[in-house]
């Protein structure tokens, strides 16, 4: 399936995302499997075959729906990958649903770039999906990632038990709620 037209090539103030590709494994396992970007996972760090395992699945999802979790890279260096993120389906409290993630390399935090990130994705979804609602999974121990579904407009609606450790803190947000800035 072609992406779909809101999600195909999206460019934010400072970065082109895309659609991740095979050749993306070597910037999955440098970003998605270091230990400093899951402090509050409790399921760990994913190994190389773990990150190639998610990569697989990731991609797969794009060519079942034409949308899915995006490579980020710098408009000044465009081949160079700094983070992964973006809405795909995810089942939450056993109903199929829009998620909204983000990880990236660790000397690209505090630049506002995850900012940028979910609100492309949340235009994007919101654009381009039938979807009314976008969810937001979180640690509540992780104030970077709380921050960031906060500053995207999603509110704290719960909580959601995850496959591993205590339950995770909901976030959500209704396309209704969605401030686009022109
Ligand atoms: C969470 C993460 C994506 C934030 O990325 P980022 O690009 O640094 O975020 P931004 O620069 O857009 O900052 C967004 C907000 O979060 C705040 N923030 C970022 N990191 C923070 C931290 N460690 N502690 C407290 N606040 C933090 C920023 O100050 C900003 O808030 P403000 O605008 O009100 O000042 C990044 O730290 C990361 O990739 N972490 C590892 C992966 C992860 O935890 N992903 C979420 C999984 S659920």
């Amino acid at each position: 399936m072609q992406p779909l037209a809101g999600f195909a090539w999206v460019e934010t103030d400072s970065m082109r995302l895309r659609p991740v590709e095979e050749s993306d494994l070597p910037a999955m396992i440098a970003i998605h499997g270091n230990p400093a970007t899951h402090t509050h996972n409790p399921a760990g760090t994913p190994d190389a075959a773990a990150c190639a395992a998610s990569l697989n699945a990731w991609r797969a999802h794009w060519d079942a729906h034409g949308f899915g979790y995006w490579a980020a890279a710098l408009h000044e260096d465009p081949h160079a990958v700094i983070g992964f993120g973006g809405v795909a389906l995810k089942s939450i409290r056993g109903l199929p649903s829009l998620n909204l993630y983000f990880r990236f390399a660790p000397e690209m935090w505090g630049r506002g770039l995850a900012t940028e990130l979910a609100g492309a994705a949340l235009k994007a979804a919101f654009a381009s999906l039938p979807h009314d609602v976008v969810y937001g999974i979180t640690r509540p121990e992780n104030l970077g990632s709380i921050r960031t579904l906060t500053r995207a407009g999603m509110e704290r609606v719960g909580e959601v038990q995850t496959d591993v450790g205590p339950p995770s803190v909901l976030f959500s947000i209704h396309r209704d709620a969605l401030q686009i800035d022109s």
